[in-house]
């Protein structure tokens, strides 16, 4: 008699535990540096506002390694799950959880273009289930970058994946602006990372300079394309800081660990009742952080303008 009733008993309070504590899911499309330091900011940013893994809310992460198949499955087990809210890392991670749940709130991980890529109709009022972060890069500036270190630059290379929906925007982005200054754009796409050897090369043999948009696959070989294009002393200028560290040249790109830093703040917020994904609008952030690679400046022979290493030098954002 005792025995049953101490089974009813603590089987009870288990259930009552769980759902006494929120379930966040965080879906990360892939390792990659820049992906890494998103999530990074998630979970410091939660932790910061006092949500403890394991005490006060069970964060479910998993990391879908780039492919579609583990996308749905993992998608489909956070709503099995009914996590209160639902992360999404990179654009295709949000397709795939918008696909498994209409009801469940979303937030996205640095989703570039959300609008062009289907997610949400209105960045200023997304009317569904899903709002977050948008990491569209400050690519004005990026170019006017590139225009400083490289003298008399009359042609760009860009080198995006076909697949990638945020690397496609932003590409088509950078293609108008430099087009309309006057520069000679060659663009070539690839379709995973074993094309880098062979596109980058052949890219880099027609063009002054390589610039990468927020691209997934390239990200993930980012130190094989710079090291390719410096055996034809070709720089790459990326639009993220974390593809700097990674053999690119410099840029003026977004912390993606404050992107993840903001990620977590609407995770926060939805948590707690204070925020509809219906009625806030995504988040952009125009705070762009100059990052130059002094190592790979000395491998291809480029001195940068004094006036960049003392701004890079202020805030410590120079790799040597
Ligand atoms: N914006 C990408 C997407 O929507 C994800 C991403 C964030 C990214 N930061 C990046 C990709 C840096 C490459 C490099 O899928």
């Amino acid at each position: 008699m005792f025995l049953i009733f101490a089974y009813f008993y603590t089987g009870r309070a288990d259930d009552q535990k769980q759902n006494a504590i929120p379930k966040v899911g965080v879906l990360q499309l892939m390792s990659h540096p820049a992906l890494d330091q998103i999530n990074k900011g998630i979970d410091d940013t939660l932790k910061k506002n006092g949500y403890i893994d394991g005490k006060n809310v069970k964060i479910e992460f998993q990391n879908a390694q780039g492919d579609q198949s583990n996308l749905r499955t993992i998608s489909k087990q956070f709503v099995q799950d009914n996590v209160d809210v639902a992360v999404g890392i990179a654009t295709p991670s949000v397709q795939s959880l918008k696909n498994a749940t209409s009801k469940i709130p979303i937030v996205m991980g640095a989703v570039t273009d959300p609008e062009g890529a289907g997610i949400i109709s209105n960045n200023q009022k997304p009317g569904g289930n899903i709002t977050g972060v948008s990491d569209q890069a400050p690519l004005e500036a990026q170019l006017e970058l590139m225009k400083k270190v490289i003298p008399n630059l009359k042609s760009i290379g860009i080198i995006y994946t076909s697949s990638d929906a945020s690397a496609t925007s932003q590409m088509k982005k950078m293609e108008a602006i430099a087009k309309k200054q006057g520069l000679t754009v060659k663009v070539s796409s690839i379709n995973s990372v074993n094309d880098i050897q062979q596109v980058g090369t052949a890219l880099a043999q027609g063009v002054q300079t390589i610039y990468v948009p927020t691209d997934n696959t390239v990200a993930s070989g980012m130190k094989l394309l710079s090291s390719i294009a410096a055996k034809q002393n070709i720089a790459v200028f990326p639009a993220a800081t974390t593809m700097v560290k990674d053999g690119g040249l410099a840029t003026v790109g977004l912390s993606q660990y404050e992107l993840g830093e903001e990620t977590g703040k609407h995770v926060v917020r939805i948590l707690e009742h204070k925020e509809d994904p219906a009625t806030t609008p995504v988040t952009f952030m125009k705070k762009g952080h100059l990052m130059l690679n002094e190592k790979m400046a000395q491998k291809l022979n480029i001195q940068f303008p004094d006036s960049l290493v003392k701004e890079a030098q202020k805030k410590g954002q120079i790799i040597k």
